[in-house]
């Protein structure tokens, strides 16, 4: 099974050698680079719920590998019928590992199709067919970021001051990224941009992830504490915002990373545009308004500790929301796979899924 290339020198965010699915701990990065082998869809699972792999693209292509997984081990079984109750039970497991990005919801529910489609021809015929179907997830995802790039650098003028949040990049998707794949192809067309990477408290992805990727690929980056973000807008230091999303629902919402609100209220302030890129998976037109998708709490060790040491008093009272919700009308543009999308986002949203080219 062929695996996607990483496009640098970095260790790729997941790979696959059949049966096992082997993840770049994201937990340990900047400083260690280590892999945690997923030998059961109940690794893949804790692996996902832990953050060693994150990232909505990510995790989405992550639980299509365990899905393929556990139908390779069991596509021996005689038994159909606990085959197929084994296979269910796993993809239920797998979707609730994480409740806000539907990229994971939409890998499953592709996985779940396929699987279903070719019942008639017994287990290891639909094992075959779902690590083929995990692996055309994961090529799909490089060529979609690839286009989005694109799409998204035209919105780049030259010498522009990029502030973006969390990470979006390879690691947080199969290859390239979505908003740092727009970065990736505004600094490769010669732009010269400069990128402020805000650090992402509390998982700081921002720190120890987006300012490590842009750093090896030999980006310029300053990283800046997300205190600072309003304070680098005033200076004129930032020509656009561009984020990821974790879901856009289907008045055009954008569910994404804590702060990520803040960041547009701050835009609109200082009249900086504020852009969002995200594939077509991430956008939900099932899900009315931001305010119908449930948000993720994690842990309150998150905000009480950095890595071990802990930096609030005991037994404080932690709230710990992992996403925010940016109202539809504080996002200048969507950049998707196809093109740029701009408000009305109801009904560009909808010409978008019935679009089979570039809409521009
Ligand atoms: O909690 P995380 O690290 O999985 O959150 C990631 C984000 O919020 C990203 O911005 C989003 O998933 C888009 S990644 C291309």
């Amino acid at each position: 099974m062929s695996n996607v290339e990483a496009r640098s020198g970095r260790p790729p965010a997941m790979r696959w050698e059949a049966p096992y699915l082997y993840l770049l701990d994201q937990r340990r990065l900047p400083h260690t680079c280590d892999t945690v082998t997923c030998r059961t869809p109940e690794e893949v699972a804790d692996a996902i719920r832990s953050m060693v792999v994150r990232g909505a693209p990510a995790i989405g292509a992550a639980a299509a590998y365990g899905v393929a997984m556990e139908a390779l081990r069991l596509r021996e079984l005689d038994d159909a019928d606990s085959f197929w109750r084994r296979l269910e039970s796993v993809m239920r497991e797998l979707v609730a590992t994480r409740p806000t990005a539907v990229n994971l919801a939409w890998a499953i529910e592709r996985m779940g199709e396929r699987a279903r489609s070719m019942r008639s021809q017994g287990p290891a015929a639909v094992a075959r067919e779902l690590e083929l179907e995990a692996a055309a997830i994961a090529q799909e995802d490089v060529e979609t970021n690839l286009a989005i790039g694109r799409h998204g650098a035209a919105l780049v003028p030259t010498g522009a001051g990029v502030l973006t949040h969390c990470n979006t990049g390879a690691l947080a998707t199969v290859d390239y990224g979505t908003a740092i794949g727009v970065i990736r192809v505004a600094h490769e067309e010669g732009k010269g941009i400069h990128v402020y990477a805000g650090e992402t408290r509390p998982f700081l992805q921002g720190a120890r992830l987006t300012a490590w990727e842009l750093q090896q690929d030999g980006i310029p980056v300053t990283l800046i504490a997300d205190s600072a973000a309003g304070a680098v807008m005033s200076r004129g230091a930032v020509d656009l915002v561009i984020v990821g999303a974790d879901r856009v629902t289907a008045n055009g919402d954008v569910v994404n990373k804590i702060g990520t609100y803040a960041l547009a209220v701050l835009a609109q302030a200082h009249g900086i545009p504020f852009y969002v890129a995200a594939p077509r998976t991430t956008i939900d037109l099932r899900t009315a308004t931001g305010a119908d998708v449930t948000i993720e709490e994690r842990d309150g060790r998150e905000v009480t500790h950095i890595g071990d040491v802990a930096i609030a008093p005991e037994g404080v009272n932690v709230y710990n929301p992992a996403f925010d919700v940016t109202p539809a009308s504080l996002v200048t543009a969507l950049v998707t796979e196809l093109g740029v999308v701009r408000p009305p986002y109801p009904e560009a949203l909808r010409r978008l899924f019935e679009a089979q080219h570039d809409i521009e």
